[in-house]
């Protein structure tokens, strides 16, 4: 981000908002008890915040428990978690791509999490597959070796030492830990993406319908909760997704999120546009309290960027 604040990266996952961090960070009001991010992935809405003093707690959730138990080394054995990725790191070469393979077969047997940082360093486009007996079976990217152990501490330690204090983990369903808010805190949520999940990839650890997401995202508003969504997008006139439907209420921009690499490997110059909602609730909010980070870029629906 341009901000001169670092903001540390614990590990390449596809779909992390990481790039568009700055954009979200200005919905968040400057008064916000806990962050909660229900499909935290590699959480970079969180470390961002944090990173920027926003919200004073977070709650970081998971569908899938290897990848909680991966956040619960990087915030309590990060020094532990780090030296098994360095050890796997140096003991890949000559044959990186059958070492990558071995370490796959050892993660499907035991789930340990330093063998799921280094699949996660190694997977094609930080793209994690599931078969549908629950077994990581994404291949290696070949033409690279993972980040370096050194990068790696280093990032490592700077999440630890930002959420640590502050947050609080769980493995469950999205709508549980929602279900936590209070109308002092904050929920985003980055769902997978629509169309993958019911695939034969299994590209994310749970599938989940559009009709039970829209239900769930109904009762939050009944709730009164703040909430962010980012959801469907596109690519030139390509559109990725269905969009929220109106009853919500939902306030929609949109997000330029960068370059399609499809469409640059095509010659054309479509921009990759990502749309947010907010929810009634946190509109009210931000109008009574103004958010803690100012530095956006947003497109509101027909201007700027769409
Ligand atoms: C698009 S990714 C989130 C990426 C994240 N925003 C980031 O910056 O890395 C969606 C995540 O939702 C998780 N997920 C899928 N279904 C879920 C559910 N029903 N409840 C909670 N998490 C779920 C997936 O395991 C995946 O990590």
């Amino acid at each position: 981000m341009s901000t001169g604040v670092r903001i540390p990266h614990p590990f390449p996952y596809q779909g992390s908002k990481r790039g568009i961090a700055r954009h979200i960070l200005p919905h968040i009001p400057s008064d916000t008890t806990s962050l909660i991010e229900p499909f935290c992935g590699s959480a970079a809405i969180s470390i961002a915040a944090a990173a920027h003093g926003l919200a004073r707690r977070f709650l970081l959730n998971d569908i899938n428990p290897s990848l909680m138990t991966l956040w619960s080394w990087i915030m309590d054995r990060p020094t532990a978690l780090t030296d098994g990725y360095e050890r796997l790191w140096h003991d890949q070469t000559p044959d990186r791509k059958g070492y990558f393979f071995q370490v796959r077969d050892q993660f499907n047997a035991t789930h340990e999490p330093h063998h799921l940082l280094y699949l996660l360093a190694r997977i094609v486009k930080g793209s994690v597959r599931y078969s549908s007996e629950g077994r990581f079976n994404q291949s290696p990217d070949n033409r690279r070796s993972g980040m370096h152990p050194q990068t790696m501490r280093q990032q490592i330690m700077a999440v630890s030492e930002l959420l640590s204090a502050r947050t609080v983990l769980a493995s469950s369903d999205f709508r549980d830990v929602s279900a936590l808010a209070t109308s002092a805190d904050v929920v985003y949520m980055d769902p997978p993406y629509q169309g993958t999940s019911f695939t034969k990839d299994h590209r994310y650890y749970s599938s989940l319908s559009f009709g039970e997401f829209v239900e769930a995202l109904s009762c939050m508003n009944d709730q009164g909760l703040s909430f962010m969504v980012s959801y469907d997008g596109k690519t030139g006139d390509k559109r990725h997704g269905r969009s929220l439907p109106e009853h919500l209420q939902l306030s929609h921009m949109y997000i330029q999120s960068g370059r399609s690499s499809q469409a640059t490997l095509l010659g054309a110059n479509h921009a990759t546009i990502e749309s947010l909602y907010l929810s009634p609730a946190l509109v009210r909010r931000l109008h009574e309290s103004p958010p803690g980070f100012t530095q956006a870029l947003v497109y509101p629906r027909g201007h700027g960027a769409v």
